[in-house]
């Protein structure tokens, strides 16, 4: 075990919580802002920007490319565009720690330079899937090798792009993102299908820098070439940071439990229609923005929730909020089952199966299928729990204690720094009995 693995939490259980709280800034969204800032004309200021692992990796990237950027303040960026032609080779291979969506994105936007890159993370990144980001990005002609079909990732680069038609076989934002940028160096049109609705972020941010992406049914269309144009980004709240409060205020805010300033696209809510469907009393109150994320205070109240079949079409409008979602089962009257989820077994760990031994582990019966999870609620008694590493697993089990009727202790968490720094202080403030314990 090495030093980080040590970090641990225990949650003693508490059965009611409240009051009102802000998250830390989107994740996608603080990625998407620096990749673009760096490849755009101008400067882009970014405000409520993620100051966690992950997006500083994106910005250690950057600026191991020749991206100036500056931070003011924790939440502050500003990013000094390089231009459409403006990135230049970095001398190390660029590590991208846990960043998923950085290696996936970094893939399209570095295949069409004139350079060749290498890109890297941490042992969990190391394992993941990259050729479906490669075999697109080949089709436009870029060379590309993988190890095994994971990282490292070697973009040889000096390959002149061209558009493609490519209908996505999984439904993944971060495919689309990486081929929508490969697009922009593209000659040509390039369109992508998707087999479901994922979260737009690129798209909508790629409006906002002007370019022109037309949207017919599933399909987007972008003709290669386009200038870019820095534009300020206000980074709202980050919906999946959101959704660990919303479920623990389902489960023990009588009173309520208000997120304030939460980014509510609809490409990212399926939570809070899964957790309707279980009979939750979820308030949305939309506050009016300048940019083109929708945003909204969300409250959550204490209630009986009942177990459902989940309707399949909303797995990927919650595909991070998953984990979460099986403790609101755990803790719901009769039987969840969630079906259509095996993209949760490349996450950042095999969320399906670390789940389920998570859940076993404290006593709920919960069965591991090929695409899902079904759940028996009421069963959650407390116990230890290995996260794996997994941010989001660490953190959906700290909620759990809110549905147990002993301790969790949760090992491996030092990695809820790539999505949530203060998240202990978070859930604290609102109530939770959470420590955290174990080597820096
Ligand atoms: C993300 C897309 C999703 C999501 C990830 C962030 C993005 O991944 O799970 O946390 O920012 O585009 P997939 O594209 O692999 O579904």
């Amino acid at each position: 075990m090495n030093a980080a693995q040590g970090r641990r939490y225990r949650a003693a259980p508490v059965s009611v919580v409240g009051g009102a709280l802000s998250v830390p800034g989107d994740k996608s969204i603080s990625h998407r802002a620096l990749m673009l800032g760096g490849i755009c004309s101008g400067t882009v200021q970014i405000r409520g920007f993620l100051d966690s692992a992950d997006c500083l990796a994106t910005m250690g990237a950057l600026r191991a490319l020749g991206v100036r950027i500056e931070q003011p303040a924790r939440q502050e960026v500003v990013v000094h565009g390089a231009g459409p032609a403006g990135l230049r080779a970095s001398a190390a291979p660029l590590d991208l720690g846990n960043a998923g969506t950085a290696i996936r994105l970094f893939m399209g936007l570095l295949a069409g330079q004139r350079f060749a890159s290498t890109l890297i993370g941490d042992a969990s990144l190391m394992r993941r899937p990259m050729e479906r980001v490669a075999k697109p990005l080949r089709l436009m002609g870029a060379r590309i090798d993988t190890q095994e079909g994971r990282p490292p990732v070697l973009l040889h680069g000096g390959a002149a792009l061209r558009g493609i038609d490519y209908t996505l076989p999984m439904a993944s934002a971060q495919v689309k993102s990486a081929i929508l940028l490969a697009a922009l160096h593209a000659a040509g049109l390039t369109r992508v299908t998707e087999p479901a609705p994922t979260r737009d972020h690129t798209e909508r941010m790629l409006g906002g820098f002007g370019a022109q992406l037309h949207r017919q049914g599933a399909t987007i269309e972008i003709a290669g070439g386009q200038m870019l144009r820095g534009t300020p980004i206000q980074v709202p709240g980050d919906f999946s940071s959101a959704a660990f409060f919303i479920v623990a205020g389902c489960l023990a805010a009588p009173g309520g439990l208000t997120i304030r300033g939460v980014g509510v696209n609809p490409t990212r809510t399926g939570l809070l229609d899964m957790l309707r469907l279980m009979g939750a009393r979820i308030t949305v109150t939309p506050i009016a923005g300048a940019g083109p994320e929708p945003l909204a205070d969300i409250t959550a109240y204490a209630g009986p929730l009942r177990g459902v079949a989940i309707p399949r079409e909303l797995v990927p409008l919650a595909i991070d909020e998953l984990p979460v979602l099986f403790i609101a089962a755990a803790c719901a009257s009769g039987e969840t089952v969630v079906t259509g989820a095996e993209e949760l077994r490349v996450k950042e760990s095999d969320r399906l199966a670390v789940m389920a031994a998570g859940l076993g582990a404290t006593g709920v019966q919960c069965e591991l299928l090929p695409d899902g999870l079904r759940i028996r609620g009421g069963t959650l008694r407390g116990g230890r729990v290995d996260s794996h590493g997994d941010h989001r697993v660490a953190m959906a089990f700290a909620i759990a204690s809110l549905g147990a009727r002993e301790a969790i202790e949760i090992s491996d968490v030092a990695n809820v720094a790539t999505s949530f720094p203060g998240f202990v202080g978070a859930a604290r403030g609102i109530g939770l009995a959470l420590e955290e314990a174990g080597e820096p």
